[in-house]
Parts: structure tokens; sequence; C-alpha cells
């Protein structure tokens, strides 16, 4: 059966074998969602309370220098210097300032995107954002190429790129920075201790070779912000997911938000099995150990927000 591993550290872990899946029933898209514009608004509002996407978004020039001494977010013993490289790299000022989109697309990685033919509707949207420098070229019927944000959780250099051991994975990397093409890159250097050799290998490479991205580094107040907003709702977040973040944020400066390969279940709606991620054979379970995310738990959250049209979830076939 379903096994979803839901390791909220407070309480010991949860291992789920029933199917989550049925629970979480979604219509397909061509039943009749209707967008609540004015429940987006008061969602905008509301975050608006705890964090301001155009300044969270990135740390900017102005606030830090080279030497100063960073307190990672979730280890606060521990700490980082600011180096040359990813001071440089800091924008002036926010990427997204002043930006509205009529329509954005936050696509998640599950496996669900597979044979959804997703692609060419993905890349209607005005701005699409992406997670985990996810590759997109192998996959773009269903997942599509339009990338205007992508994020990088240091962790994917290890993940994905094998920690450029040798010149293979080292262009294998070059090659995917280059392909973004002047969207904005999205790394969160001050969360976790541990990435930072692989923040500065990427800032190193963006400089070296002159990379056309515009590099944004979340704020220290990002985490905690976003946490304490879904926390007023009711959600109990320990740490957010990559994807969750990007919807947050993107209340901020999109009109219309549609979800994409979110579904964190191993079997779709029609009980076949999906894998987690859609590029790779990363297992469930795996979040357990590398972080304590409650993916189920926020997409609970996620699904309520579609049914009140303040979101749209694709979680099967585009039209
Ligand atoms: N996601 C999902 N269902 C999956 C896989 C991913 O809903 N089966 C969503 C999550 O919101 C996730 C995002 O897609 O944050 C991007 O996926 P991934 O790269 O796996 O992100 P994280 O798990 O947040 O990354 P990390 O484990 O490095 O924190």
């Amino acid at each position: 059966g379903a096994e979803v591993v839901i390791n909220d550290s407070s309480s010991p872990a949860v291992v789920d074998r029933s199917n989550e899946s049925i629970k979480h029933n979604i219509k397909p898209a061509s039943s009749k969602w209707r967008h609540n514009q004015t429940l987006s608004l008061k969602i905008r509002k509301q975050i608006l309370k705890f964090l301001d996407a155009e300044k969270d978004i990135s740390v900017l020039k102005g606030t830090l220098k080279p030497g100063d001494v960073i307190h990672y977010v979730f280890d606060r013993d521990s700490t980082m210097n600011v180096s040359q490289n990813l001071y440089e790299l800091l924008p002036r000022t926010s990427p997204l300032k002043g930006k509205q989109f009529p329509s954005c697309a936050i696509v998640g990685n599950s496996g669900v995107l597979l044979g959804s033919g997703c692609g060419p509707e993905i890349d209607t949207h005005s701005f699409v954002i992406r997670c985990n420098l996810a590759p997109v070229q192998e996959y773009s019927q269903d997942v599509g190429t339009k990338t205007d944000l992508v994020t990088m959780n240091p962790s994917v250099i290890q993940r994905a790129f094998e920690d450029l051991v040798n010149e293979t994975w080292r262009e294998k990397l070059l090659q995917r920075l280059h392909s973004l093409n002047g969207s904005i890159l999205w790394i969160p250097a001050f969360m976790a201790k541990g990435g930072k050799e692989r923040v500065e290998w990427v800032n190193e490479l963006i400089l070296k070779h002159r990379i056309n991205v515009r590099t944004a580094y979340p704020s220290l107040r990002l985490l905690h912000a976003v946490r304490g907003y879904w926390l007023t709702n009711k959600v109990h977040i320990k740490r957010p997911t990559t994807g969750l973040l990007m919807y947050t944020l993107a209340t901020r400066f999109c009109n219309r938000i549609h979800l994409y390969g979110f579904w964190p279940f191993p079997l779709d709606q029609n009980q076949q099995p999906v894998k987690y991620h859609y590029y790779d054979s990363l297992k469930y379970g795996y979040t357990s150990q590398a972080s304590p995310h409650t993916m189920p738990l926020e997409f609970k959250a996620l699904k309520t927000l579609h049914q009140q049209g303040a979101l749209k979830l694709t979680v099967g076939e585009c039209e």
C-alpha cells in the first residue's frame, strides 16, 4: 500500500499505509474550478502581515558586506562569513520589485507530471517558477520549458550533480545554469549549515563563466515568517517545503496561481504508482531523514485553497 513517511521531529515518524491518494481525490482539471479573486486578495493581504515577497525574496547588497557573519536560520550556533563572491552576486534591488503577473505556474517535482502533457499549458503562464534545478528539456511535453525563477537548495549539488566530483558533473551543472538564460536563480544559502561549499562552488561558476542568471538569496526571516503565516491558519508546518514557500511568495505578485507537480503520494488518483520526482529515482520516505517536511499536511492545506478557488491544483492530465 501507500507509504508516506511523515517525520515532524516533534512527533515520532508515522508510516501511513492507507491509500492517502483516495482521500485526496481532486476532480480533473476539466471540472468547474473558478478563480476566487476576492479570496486571493484577502490571502495576499494576510500574508503581507508576515512577509513581503518583494523584500524577503532576497537579501540585498546594501544590507551586507564581505566578511559579515551570518547565523544559519536552522542551525543558530553555526555561522558563515559572507564571501566576496556571494557579495558580488547579491542583487542591488529586489528581482521582483514592482512586479505583477496575471498568472503564475508553480511547478513541483512530483512524478505525477509524467504523462500529463501539461508542458504547453505551463508555458502559457506569464511567470513560471520551478524547484531545485529540475531538468526540463527531456520532459518538456509534461513540464514545459519556460522558467522565470528556479530554486536551488544547496543539497541539489550533491543529489543531482554528484558534488561536482569531476569535469563531467561540473560541465553538466554549467550547462544547466547556462540554460537558465536570464531567469532568477533562488538559492537558500543561509538556512542550514552544511551547504556552504556547495553554494560557494555555484557562485564561483556563475562569476567565472559570466552565466546570465539573476541570483537571489532569501532573507533570514523568510522561513519563520512563512511558518508564522501558516501557523495562524492552523497549518502546523515545522519546515515549509520549497513548493509551499514559492506559493506563499507568489501570492504577492501573481493574480492567479496554478500549481502543477504537487502530489506527495505514491499512488495517483487512479491508484497507479507515481514517482516521488519526475526526473530521478528518489523514493518516498527520503524526506524523513533529509528534512522534517510534512508534505501531505501541506497538500491538504493547498487542496482546501483549490476548493475555495484561491489557487488551482492540477494533479492529472492537462487538456
Ligand atoms: N512536491 C510534491 N510532491 C512530490 C515531490 C515534490 O508536492 N512528490 C512539491 C513540494 O512542495 C516540494 C516541491 O514540489 O517542495 C519541489 O520538490 P523537491 O525538489 O523534492 O523539493 P523539497 O523536498 O522541498 O526539497 P528538499 O528536500 O531539498 O528540501
